[in-house]
Formats: C-alpha cells, sequence, structure tokens
C-alpha cells in the first residue's frame, strides 16, 4: 500500500513537473519560427477591383471572442456605426469565409500574448498585408517577437507612429466633429476662464465643487508593476489623502458603479503600470469623461499629444513628490483655480465607447488605399520597433 501511495505520488509529481516544464517551453522558448511560407503573386484581377476588402483575425484577442466586435463576421454596418467613410469591409474570424487563405487582403495577428505551437498561414501572397495588433505595454508583450523578422506589413497599436492607431480614447471637437487626438499634430484651443456663477456657460460645473468632500482616489488591480506606482504612491499619502480602491487597497467599488464612488474626489490617480512612450490606458480617459481631475504617471514625452492643455497634472512635470504634493495641496483648496482644470468640457468630446471600430476603420481605409498603389513595406524587426528605447524612467524622483 505504502509503495503504490509513493510510487503514484512521484508520478503525480513527475507529471506536474513535465506539464509545468512544457507549458514554459511552449510559451517562451519554442514558440514556431513563423518566417516559414511560402510565397506567392496572385494574378492582378484577383486582388484588384475587388467590391470588398476581407479582414481576417487569426488569433484571438486574450480570451475575449472576435475582438469585441459582437459577432463571428462583421460587415459596412459595422463600420456605418462611426460614418467610416469607407464601409467595403468584412471582419471575420472564420477562417473558412473565403478559400484559400491568402485570398484575404488583411490578416491580424495579436501580438501581445503567446501563440505557442499556432498554426500559421502556410501560403502568403504578397498582396496581403499581415498586422501586428496589440494595446499592451513591451513590458507586458508575452508572445516573443524575435521570431517575426520581415513579417507584418502594418502595426495597430496606441503608438503614434502605428499605421493604425489603435489608442484607448479618441478626442474629437465637439462642434465640427473633427478627431484630435491622440495625434502628434494635435491642436487645441487655449484654455479659457471659466466662470463659476449661475450665469456660467457650463451650468455642470456649478454643483461639481459641493461634492467633494475628499481629496484623492485611486482604484488599482495590480500592485506591483513595472513603473513602481505603489511607491510614488505611497510617498505621496504623506502629503494627501488617498483612498485606494480595489485589490490593492481597502475600498471596495464596483466596475459599474465607479462614476459615482468617484464623484466625492477632487484628484484621480492616472498611473500607468508601465513607462512606455505613446502608453497611456483607460486609467486616465475614462475618467477624463467624469468631473475629477486626472494626475498623470506615464511614459509619454508630450501630453498634447493626447489632451488638451490645462486638463490633467502631470507628475513627471514635478521634480520630487514633496513639490507635486505641495502643489496639489494648493490646488485643492482653491475653487477657482480646480475648476478651471475643466474648460475643455465644452469643446472636446471623449470617445472611449467605439475605439475598435474607428482603429477597424482606418484599416480599411489603408485597404481601399492600398489597392491604388500597390506600395510594399514591412517591418524588418518588429522586436526592434516595439521595444528598442521605447520605455523610460520616470523623471519625478521617488
Ligand atoms: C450582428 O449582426 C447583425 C446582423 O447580421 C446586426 O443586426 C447586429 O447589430 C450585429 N451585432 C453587432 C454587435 O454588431
Ligand atoms: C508638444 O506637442 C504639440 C503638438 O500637440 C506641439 O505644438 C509642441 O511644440 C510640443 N512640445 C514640445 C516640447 O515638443
Ligand atoms: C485661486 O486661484 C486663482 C486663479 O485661478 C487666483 O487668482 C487666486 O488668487 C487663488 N486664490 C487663493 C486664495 O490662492
Ligand atoms: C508584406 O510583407 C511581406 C513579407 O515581408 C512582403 O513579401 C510583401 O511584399 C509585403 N506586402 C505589401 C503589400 O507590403
Amino acid at each position: 500500500m505504502k509503495i503504490i501511495r509513493r510510487t503514484s505520488l512521484i508520478l503525480l509529481l513527475m507529471t506536474s513537473t513535465f506539464l509545468f516544464a512544457f507549458h514554459l517551453i511552449n510559451n517562451y522558448v519554442f514558440e514556431w519560427s513563423i518566417a516559414r511560407y511560402k510565397l506567392i503573386e496572385l494574378k492582378k484581377e484577383l486582388t484588384s477591383d475587388r467590391e470588398k476588402f476581407f479582414v481576417l483575425f487569426w488569433t484571438k484577442f486574450f480570451d475575449i471572442p472576435y475582438w469585441n466586435m459582437g459577432n463571428e463576421t462583421n460587415g459596412p454596418e459595422y463600420l456605418d456605426e462611426i460614418n467610416c467613410p469607407v464601409n467595403n469591409c468584412v471582419f471575420t474570424h472564420n477562417k473558412e469565409l473565403i478559400d484559400p487563405i491568402y485570398y484575404y487582403d488583411a490578416i491580424v495577428f495579436h501580438g501581445a500574448q503567446s501563440w505557442g505551437f499556432m498554426d500559421l498561414p502556410a501560403i502568403r501572397s504578397t498582396h496581403q498585408l499581415y498586422v501586428f495588433a496589440s494595446q499592451e505595454s513591451p513590458a507586458e508583450t508575452k508572445h516573443n517577437l524575435v521570431l517575426d523578422d520581415e513579417f507584418y506589413n502594418l502595426t495597430m497599436s496606441y503608438r503614434l507612429d502605428s499605421e493604425i492607431l489603435w489608442s484607448y480614447a479618441r478626442i474629437f471637437d465637439i462642434q465640427t466633429g473633427q478627431f484630435i487626438a491622440p495625434s502628434k499634430n494635435a491642436n487645441w484651443q487655449q484654455p479659457e476662464r471659466v466662470e463659476v456663477t449661475t450665469t456660467a456657460t457650463d451650468k455642470s460645473l456649478n454643483s461639481v465643487f459641493m461634492k467633494k468632500s475628499k481629496e484623492a482616489a485611486w482604484m488599482v488591480s495590480h500592485c506591483n508593476v513595472f513603473s513602481k506606482r505603489e511607491d510614488l504612491v505611497r510617498k505621496l499619502q504623506q502629503y494627501i489623502d488617498i483612498d485606494i480602491y480595489g485589490k490593492c487597497g481597502t475600498l471596495d467599488c464596483p466596475r459599474e458603479k465607479t462614476s459615482e464612488c468617484i464623484e466625492k474626489y477632487k484628484i484621480y490617480l492616472s498611473f500607468e503600470n508601465a513607462l512606455c512612450s505613446d502608453y497611456v490606458t483607460e486609467k486616465l480617459f475614462d475618467m477624463m469623461n467624469n468631473y475629477i481631475l486626472p494626475v498623470v504617471f506615464n511614459g509619454v514625452g508630450n501630453m498634447s499629444h493626447f489632451l488638451p492643455p490645462k486638463s490633467y497634472i502631470n507628475a513627471n512635470d514635478f521634480s520630487s513628490v514633496e513639490t507635486l504634493g505641495m502643489f496639489l495641496q494648493n490646488l485643492m483648496k482653491n475653487e477657482t483655480e480646480y475648476l478651471s482644470y475643466f474648460w475643455w468640457k465644452r469643446y472636446y468630446k471623449i470617445d472611449t465607447k467605439y475605439i475598435n471600430v474607428h482603429s477597424f476603420c482606418d484599416l480599411c481605409k489603408r485597404l481601399n488605399e492600398n489597392n491604388v498603389n500597390q506600395r510594399v513595406q514591412y517591418y524588418k524587426s518588429i522586436s526592434e520597433w516595439w521595444t528598442k528605447g521605447i520605455c523610460v524612467n520616470s523623471r519625478i524622483k521617488f
């Protein structure tokens, strides 16, 4: 009996060790080298004058089915939702929608998660655009990009130098509907004085300050991260009161109640988990749709590419936690000054809802263009483009 028990224990141990090792090898060491495919050139008549362009999602987007698109196959109605200027594209997760695979005009790969031993298209046509898509920072990129040299023709990410912008929000001019940011050419109007009287133009502002009985809130579920934001928060707590919600704090707020929970706070800490170029997430943009002032901490060099002037406080504009803390203390005491940070609400709208549709609209536009001039381009080293010199140290010392 004893021997059998011991043997099965050993067997169990061996099996689990083997499975664990296999998992590691599968995910981190031996992802298939993907440069192996046969390249073909389709006859012109097969690729031009198409009525529609077909886009295939080769991978899943994490475990979310259909990349949050709702349907397995999405046609013109999907793009019509945001009045995309072109709507002749079909997006699908069904590899058999058209046959063979090398007829698809674009194939999208999720670059942030490990692919393991995933099959890849064996035949590739030169007219096809392979798209690298990611919304994660390089620090959270689990797929081994070193294997993907000369594989992708286009990038789709929050980086402003991607061909297709896939940011966590898009900012529009309310009056003209024009897209403003995120963009390297964002052109904002100058902040204007905010009148806080009953005759003020922005009536919603009158009651905002009255509700603000508390100082700062931070909602967070990852406690120890690359940016070391947790240390910055701890030091900042010496100067201002910070209520921490979620796994790393003592308070709870259901996700759908976020707006109510933060209403009573003057400041929200929009601290990113990694300090990488252009990496600004929903931690910031979701808050901008409330009346709460965000303090940002991220790897962005020029925040004007993302937000209107005087709509946020940037921790990296301060040399020490003390100067930041004192600045915030004074700001929170001054109603006029505090409310002036919401001047932009009359002029700009932050869209966090249709971010995917906007990006797929841009991809569709690109396919329409591409058909005309047939330019050839690809990323020689995607890992270099994605990671080299992209993540930085914080400027504020803590
Ligand atoms: C799914 O497709 C149907 C039509 O086939 C459409 O009515 C519906 O709005 C689509 N759903 C989404 C979320 O796009
Ligand atoms: C920041 O970007 C804006 C465009 O949004 C530009 O006008 C400004 O000159 C840039 N500032 C710096 C310091 O590069
Ligand atoms: C509050 O801020 C305004 C500028 O917005 C300034 O003119 C005023 O002097 C400040 N008040 C105090 C008490 O510091
Ligand atoms: C896409 O990239 C592949 C592989 O580098 C290349 O052979 C092909 O010509 C490129 N196609 C386009 C349209 O840029």
